[in-house]
């Protein structure tokens, strides 16, 4: 029956329908898809969306470019190493991409929505079928059949959707959904492509988020991860805003049964309301946790960055925040070199640094973005400067990581477990609920160490499993299982 349906989902694509029947019939298996995902949770979140809809006509899983009988490449533009990566990987896949009609390659993500990229993969990598941008997605299957029938590479400007609602979701995780309550920005930031890549925001109506939520609330997903560029303008597009804002969509979000935590990414300073740190301060439920980017210490820097904050306001939404949950642990992004940026400027991120001493942060060297107004301020001259202030301030705040991290040791903390560890495969690793990495050492059904190089523990992904931390280190905690 299933099966059938599949057939009859593919109808209005039928060069696709007759692809993957003789695929069937040559190699007695249905084709695989492979998903290789650049960039942000929003894209992570758009590839399971990719992914669900190809699993609902039929196509199966596979795990590299090589099995892959369908080749998808998400893409990121928000700094250049995530681009020449990217056309890394696509001179990579030229070897054996086959002929038109084979394998199936397609390009989609935020470097699809600009014309620069969009034209070097139409001169240079010709074997690719069809280029999608992140507003096209739901039109996934028309854009596989147009690249199979166009002998060049398949681009439209049309085949928008407003939202991707009901669409199958493959998520691939089972302690936390992915949930999209917002895209794209309107803050133009003027270091920041975002806004060109993915237009003006939009907010999803409460009643899908719900409703969505409530599903992987049922499937036993334990954790709910919100995203948008800017979660704190959520339902600022709506008429009634004052009713329906982020703060009152927590509070909604909390109430759904089987909900245990919530995460929410990512929050822009100038729109953290009093409401909503009320709300992160009084809701359990919510992470004590707010990944909240500075950018810069310098309030000339800052202005230059259109970020519409000032680093006292900054300081004082921390304090705030800290005041309202007490323990709340805060992570955050910091560009260094942005074009302009002076030496006083550069000691006055170190300055904020020192007194917030973030739990951790995500720093970055500025990357000039094409059509964004600070790429016309870039003077490349300074890289030896930069390249020196970026280790200082890595180094100041990974002894600011280590030091939060060591505050813990000889805590018990509670681990939601997100599976077997990478690196060893007699440990299990999770995160707090203030959104530490937790590598910790399982104890079987006596209570004794599961400690054996030979036998992998349990996979108990989605557990909320009690942890003592015994040490720390910069970027994790290790601890071992609780017995009670
Ligand atoms: N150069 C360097 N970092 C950037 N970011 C965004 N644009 C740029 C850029 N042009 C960083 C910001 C943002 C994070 C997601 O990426 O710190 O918060
Ligand atoms: Fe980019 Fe600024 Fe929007 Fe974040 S808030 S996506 S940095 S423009």
């Amino acid at each position: 029956m299933r099966e059938t349906n599949k057939i009859t989902a593919l109808d209005a694509y039928p060069v696709l329908k007759d692809w993957i029947c003789q695929h069937h019939a040559l190699n007695g298996v249905q084709p695989k898809y492979y998903i290789r995902t650049f960039g942000c949770q929003q894209n992570e979140a758009d590839s399971e969306i990719m992914a669900g809809i190809l699993e609902d006509v039929g196509f199966l899983p596979g795990d590299s470019y090589e099995t892959g009988d369908l080749i998808l490449i998400n893409t990121c533009s928000v700094r250049a190493n995530a681009e020449d990566r990217f056309f890394g990987h696509l001179g990579s896949i030229k070897q054996f991409a086959g002929e038109k009609g084979g394998r199936i390659i397609g390009v989609c993500g935020c470097m699809m929505a600009q014309d620069i990229h969009r034209n070097r993969i139409e001169q240079s990598f010709r074997f690719v079928d069809f280029l999608l941008r992140p507003d096209q997605i739901s039109s996934l299957l028309f854009m596989i059949e147009k690249g199979l029938i166009h002998k060049s590479v398949y681009y439209t400007e049309g085949h928008t959707s407003k939202f991707h609602e009901n669409l199958p979701i493959s998520r691939q995780r089972r302690y936390r959904a992915l949930i999209s309550i917002m895209y794209g920005c309107n803050n133009y930031c003027s270091y920041c492509i975002v806004p060109y890549t993915r237009g003006r925001e939009r907010s999803r109506h409460p009643n899908d988020i719900i409703q969505e939520i409530m599903h992987v609330a049922a499937d036993g997903i334990p954790e709910i991860l919100l995203l948008g560029q800017n979660v704190n303008a959520w339902g600022k597009d709506f008429k009634d805003h004052k009713q329906q804002n982020f703060a009152w969509l927590l509070s909604k979000v909390a109430e759904i049964e089987g909900v245990c935590r919530i995460r929410f990414m990512t929050s822009h300073p100038k729109d953290l309301s009093d409401q909503l740190i009320e709300t992160i301060g009084s809701i359990e439920k919510i992470e004590p946790h707010v990944h909240l980017p500075l950018q810069s210490g310098s309030n000339r820097i800052l202005a230059r960055m259109n970020r519409q904050y000032s680093r006292e306001q900054y300081l004082e939404i921390v304090s705030k925040l800290r005041r309202a949950r007490p323990g709340l642990s805060i992570s955050t992004d910091i560009i260094v070199g942005f074009p302009g940026e002076n030496l006083p400027d550069f000691m006055d991120t170190i300055d904020v640094m020192d007194k917030i001493r973030f739990d951790s942060a995500f720093t970055f060297i500025y990357s000039p973005r094409i059509g964004t107004p600070a790429a016309e301020w870039y003077n490349p001259l300074n890289r030896d400067i930069i390249q020196e202030r970026f280790e200082h301030l890595v180094k100041l705040q990974n002894e600011h990581s280590l030091n939060a991290n060591q505050k813990l040791i000889g805590h018990s903390v509670e681990v939601l477990c997100e599976g077997i560890s990478s690196v060893d495969i007699t440990i299990l690793s999770g995160r707090t609920a203030d959104n530490r990495l937790v590598n910790f050492i399982p104890r079987n059904m006596n209570g004794t160490n599961v400690f054996s190089k030979q036998i992998p523990v349990d996979d108990r992904e989605g557990e909320f499993i009690p942890v003592r931390i015994t040490d720390a280190k910069t970027f994790s905690l290790l601890g071992e299982e609780i017995c009670h």
